[in-house]
C-alpha cells in the first residue's frame, strides 16, 4: 500500500502556465489538474476541483460526479456501510463532534443483543474546514491514510472505531494548525471523495460496517445539502444546547434534513446542566431546558437524552479520550446518557427499512 503523502506531484500542479479557462457542462469539461492535497490546499484558485484529495486516477473509478442541473437527486448507500447516522446542528459549538465520537464509541459499546457481536462502526468527519476527529479520536499524530486497491482511502483505527477526516490529509505540522481555504466547488469534490473513496471494508474481504457516524460541520449549507442528495442517510441526531439562540439553528437543522429527506431520529441536549462537586444541585447554566422540550414536542421528536457539562468530557476529547472509554465516576452520567442513546439510535435502526424509493444503488 501506499502513503498519500508520498504520491508523486502531478506536472500540473508545478505548472506555471495559466491553466486553460474552465468550461463547464454544455463546454464539457472541468479544469483537469490532479495533485497532493498538500499542493493544492494553497494552490492558486485556477487549480483543480476534481480530485483535491489528489487520488490516483486510472479511470478505473472515476470519481462520483452531483447530480447535473435538473436532474432528479438521486440517492446511493455508501459501499462497505449499511447503517448511516449523522450527528448535526445548524450551530456551532454545541458539541456535534464530541457527540459524534461518543456516540460512534456507544453504538460499537452498546449493540443489541440480537446481534450477538462487536458491531464494525466508523466514524466519518466530513467538517472540512474544522475536522475534529483527528484530535477527539487520538489520531492527531497517527500519520496520512494509506492507499488501498482501487486508490481507496483506508480509514484509522483508534478505540475500535475506523475513522476517516481530512484532518489526516493535510500537510505534516506540529502545530495542527494548517488552514484549509479552498472555494466550493473544491469543497464539494472533497466532500465527495470523502464520502465515495473510503474503504470501510479495508479490501481484505472484511465485512462492512454495521454502522457509520458522521460528523457534521455546523451550518445548513452545500455540505448538509449535498449529503442529503447524494447519500441515503438513515438518520440524524440533531444536538442542541439550551440557549434559544442554538435552539433556533437547532430547529433550521431539523427543517433541512426534512427538506431532503433524512428521518431525524431526535434531539439531543449537550451542556444541559453542571452539577458541581461540593453540591448535589443540577445547575442549569445556560438556562432551563424547558424551551428545549418544548421544542421538541412542537416539532414531534423524541428527546434522546440531556448530557451535562462536565470537565472530563472536554479534557477527554482533548487528549483524545472521549469520555466513553474513560472510567473516571466525574464522566458517569455522561456515559449512562450516551449509552441510552446508542441504545436507542440501534432500536430506531432496527425498526426502520433501509432505502427509499429515491435511492439508486450503492456508491464506492
Ligand atoms: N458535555 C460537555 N461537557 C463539557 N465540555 C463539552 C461538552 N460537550 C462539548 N464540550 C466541549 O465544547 C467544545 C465544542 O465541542 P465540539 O467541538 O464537539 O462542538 P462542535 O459543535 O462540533 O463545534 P463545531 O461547530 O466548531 O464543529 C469542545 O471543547 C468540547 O470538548
Ligand atoms: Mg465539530
Amino acid at each position: 500500500m501506499q502513503s498519500i503523502r508520498s504520491l508523486p506531484v502531478p506536472r500540473a500542479c508545478r505548472c506555471v502556465r495559466p491553466a486553460p479557462a474552465p468550461r463547464f457542462p454544455g463546454g464539457r469539461s472541468l479544469p483537469i489538474a490532479l495533485g497532493r492535497l498538500r499542493d493544492l490546499h494553497t494552490s492558486p484558485p485556477r487549480s483543480s476541483h476534481e480530485n483535491p484529495l489528489g487520488l490516483p486516477r486510472r479511470n478505473a473509478n472515476p470519481p462520483p460526479t452531483m447530480p447535473r442541473r435538473g436532474a432528479p437527486p438521486q440517492k446511493s448507500r455508501i459501499k462497505g456501510v449499511e447503517k448511516i447516522i449523522v450527528v448535526a446542528s445548524g450551530k456551532g459549538g454545541v458539541g456535534k463532534s464530541t457527540v459524534a465520537a461518543n456516540l460512534a464509541l456507544s453504538l460499537l459499546h452498546s449493540p443489541p443483543a440480537s446481534m450477538g457481536r462487536t458491531p464494525r462502526i466508523g466514524l466519518l468527519d466530513l467538517d472540512i474546514f474544522g475536522p475534529s476527529v483527528p484530535k477527539l479520536m487520538g489520531l492527531e499524530d497517527a500519520g496520512a491514510p494509506e492507499l488501498g486497491p482501487g486508490n481507496k482511502l483506508i480509514p484509522l483505527q483508534n478505540h475500535g472505531v475506523k475513522t476517516m477526516s481530512i484532518g489526516y490529509l493535510l500537510p505534516p505540522n506540529p502545530a495542527h494548525d494548517t488552514p484549509v481555504a479552498w472555494r466550493g466547488m473544491m469543497v464539494m469534490k472533497a466532500v465527495q471523495q470523502l464520502l465515495f473513496d473510503v474503504d470501510w471494508t479495508s479490501s481484505n474481504g472484511e465485512a462492512p460496517l454495521d454502522a457509520l457516524v458522521i460528523d457534521m460541520p455546523p451550518g445548513t449549507g452545500d455540505i448538509q445539502i449535498s449529503l442529503g442528495q447524494l447519500v441515503s442517510v438513515d438518520g440524524a441526531v440533531i444536538v442542541s444546547t439550551p440557549q434559544d439562540v442554538a435552539l433556533v439553528d437547532a430547529r433550521k437543522g431539523v427543517a433541512m434534513f426534512e427538506k431532503v429527506d433524512i428521518p431525524i431520529i431526535g434531539l439531543l441536549l449537550n451542556m444541559s446542566h453542571y452539577t458541581c462537586t461540593s453540591c448535589s444541585v443540577p445547575h442549569e447554566l445556560f438556562g432551563s431546558s424547558a424551551s428545549f422540550e418544548r421544542a421538541a414536542s412542537d416539532l414531534q421528536l423524541d428527546v434522546l437524552g440531556k448530557i451535562p457539562l462536565v470537565t472530563q468530557v472536554s479534557d477527554g476529547g482533548d487528549a483524545g479520550r472521549p469520555v466513553m472509554v474513560q472510567s473516571g465516576k466525574e464522566g458517569g452520567e455522561v456515559r449512562e446518557t450516551m449509552k441510552s442513546v446508542g441504545e436507542g439510535v440501534w432500536e430506531w435502526l432496527g425498526s426502520r427499512k433501509t432505502d427509499s424509493g429515491q435511492v439508486v444503488g450503492t456508491r464506492g
